[in-house]
């Protein structure tokens, strides 16, 4: 298998040195010691902080509950934003915000969440399970909460059932100066600087829950929104000029990357885009029937199987952006993906509440692998979703709240946010369960801005620890200091009475004649700092 920026290879290991210790077990597969190989000084692309991007959908509990809980909740907040959720987000320096959907996007009219409470309009959101939307949690709202937590705004405007007029006033509303009508309306309702907005959305599945439009009516579409909706903020210029996200692929389709690409390379003065998204899940068959709790090794190696399929699914549509846009101008957004489950029993289906395990920990930590590998086309990447929602970083119930395995390895990997990538090479075994045959270890580096080198690893392996010879060209190190996270079984979580079940805790690797010497327990995610 190659990597873009390294390649697992065969090497020859010393088992045999391995049987002349004293009570070493006899060399198999399981024991073999695999090499890694840093090669700090080969180039390689920086790994956008965008790719640790969130998302956040008027869905469930998602928003109500999940973040906003109210002025007057007995629930301690700030402007109606509950802290405690506020509080670790910010120790994950979420880069950006993906907001108000979804599927909810193309429905919501942004007047209807804006000034006082008594003109706030009660809708119904159709999506998800027509749960009442008070709209107290609006414009206003988000910019606060994404200020609150040190984030940046992805607005996805309505294309399905709104107008280019409407997104238009929206962005008016939200970056033109005070001195504008739009900006004396923002500015009665609290806020008189204009606010950032680093990206907008232009519509979501356009081909499904958007409107399922045809790729050619899309791209007209998009050219008006391109077009039209406008930031005005006079402080976002250059590297902070709004990116636009057109809409792209659905998992393996190509239509939509074919079509807004071959528009992308024709385009006029008058329009352009940033970015291309794409939206794929791991769900190992549709609709999504796969327990997120109380499962097996079965289910265990079928998810991270299936999970995989990302890399390939990534480097099939970068084929077709690298045929309309070689230099890479336009970035794919990877701005839904994640694990998505069976509903738990006893939840609204339409709120997609699921446990969230030390499998999901894995699956995320190998999408971010992939996505480093990718880094010099995918630049941005939104998991879905942050609260309540699908593979969440954060679970609540009213006044309680419990980080879960996904959060840690957010919260693990912040080391890598702008890291300059460090091309690995190494020798991934493997870990075979029933027919399913996959990698054992996956690993990447980074030197973060401090020029610190980092580690990440994966051991897939339930059963068995990987022992990894990492050898950095060099510069010998002579030890690592990190974090692993790791658990009992695959299908532990983190729950209110019992939150610490999966959480990091220290790890350390001294260096020995064939460099670092790391030992990775069974299905663990480690990140270390190499001294
Ligand atoms: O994340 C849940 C839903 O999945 C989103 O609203 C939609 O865009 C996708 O189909």
């Amino acid at each position: 298998m190659k990597h873009r920026i390294g390649s697992r290879r065969a090497v020859l290991l010393c088992a045999g040195l391995l049987l002349t210790l004293p009570g070493a077990r006899p060399a198999s597969a399981d024991d073999a010691v695999l090499e890694l190989r840093v090669h700090p000084s080969r180039p390689a692309p920086t790994l956008d902080r965008n790719v640790f991007g969130q998302f956040a959908e008027h869905l469930g509990t998602g928003i109500y509950g999940g973040v906003w809980v109210g002025k007057d909740s007995p629930i301690p907040n700030v402007r109606g934003i509950r802290s405690d959720v506020v509080n670790a987000l910010r120790a994950l320096h979420v880069p950006n915000v993906r907001w108000p959907g979804g599927c909810f996007g193309d429905e919501y009219h942004w007047r209807d969440g804006i000034g006082p409470a008594a003109h706030r309009r009660v809708t119904v959101n159709a999506n998800w399970g027509g749960a009442l939307d008070p709209n107290s949690f609006g414009t206003d709202e988000f910019m606060d909460f994404i200020d609150q937590i040190g984030s940046n705004a992805y607005v996805s405007v309505n294309v399905g059932s709104g107008t280019p007029a409407e997104a238009a006033a929206w962005m008016a509303y939200m970056t033109a100066d005070p001195a504008t009508s739009a900006g004396q309306e923002r500015a009665a309702n609290g806020h008189r600087a204009p606010y950032r907005v680093q990206f907008v959305g232009l519509g979501n599945e356009s081909w499904g829950c958007g409107g399922a439009m045809t790729p050619d009516y899309y791209v007209s579409q998009m050219k008006l929104y391109a077009r039209f909706v406008r930031n005005y903020n006079a402080a976002q210029t250059g590297s902070d000029a709004m990116r636009r996200v057109a809409v792209g692929a659905d998992g393996a389709k190509t239509e939509y990357v074919e079509a807004v690409m071959k528009a992308w390379q024709e385009k006029v003065w008058s329009w352009d885009i940033e970015a291309l998204s794409l939206h794929s899940y791991t769900s190992a068959g549709w609709p999504p029937a796969h327990p997120s709790e109380k499962f097996g090794e079965d289910e265990y190696a079928l998810l991270l199987k299936d999970t995989l399929a990302m890399d390939g699914l990534i480097a099939r549509h970068s084929a077709i952006m690298d045929r309309y846009d070689p230099q890479k101008k336009v970035a794919l957004a990877v701005d839904e993906w994640g694990a998505w489950y069976a509903p738990l029993a006893g939840t609204n289906p339409g709120f997609l509440v699921q446990q969230n395990s030390l499998r999901d920990a894995l699956l995320a930590a190998l999408n971010l692998d992939i996505f480093a590998r990718h880094a010099d086309r995918v630049r941005m990447t939104n998991i879905a979703q942050m609260i309540n929602v699908l593979q969440a970083m954060i679970m609540t119930d009213h006044e309680k709240m419990v980080l879960t395995p996904t959060y840690y390895i957010y919260r693990m990997y912040v080391p890598f946010q702008d890291a300059r990538l460090v091309p690995v090479e190494f020798e991934a075994g493997r870990y075979s369960h029933g027919s399913i045959t996959l990698p054992r270890v996956d690993a990447i580096a980074a030197r973060d801005s401090h020029g610190t080198l980092w580690l990440a690893l994966v051991n897939l392996d339930p059963d068995h620890p990987a022992h990894v010879h990492a050898i950095i060209d060099g510069a010998p190190p002579h030890s690592a200091q990190g974090q692993v996270l790791t658990a009992a079984a695959v299908d532990s979580v983190n729950t209110f009475t019992a939150p610490e079940t999966v959480a990091p805790r220290a790890l350390g690797a001294t260096a020995g004649a064939h460099g670092l010497i790391l030992d990775l327990p069974p299905k663990s995610v480690s990140v270390l700092q190499v001294q």
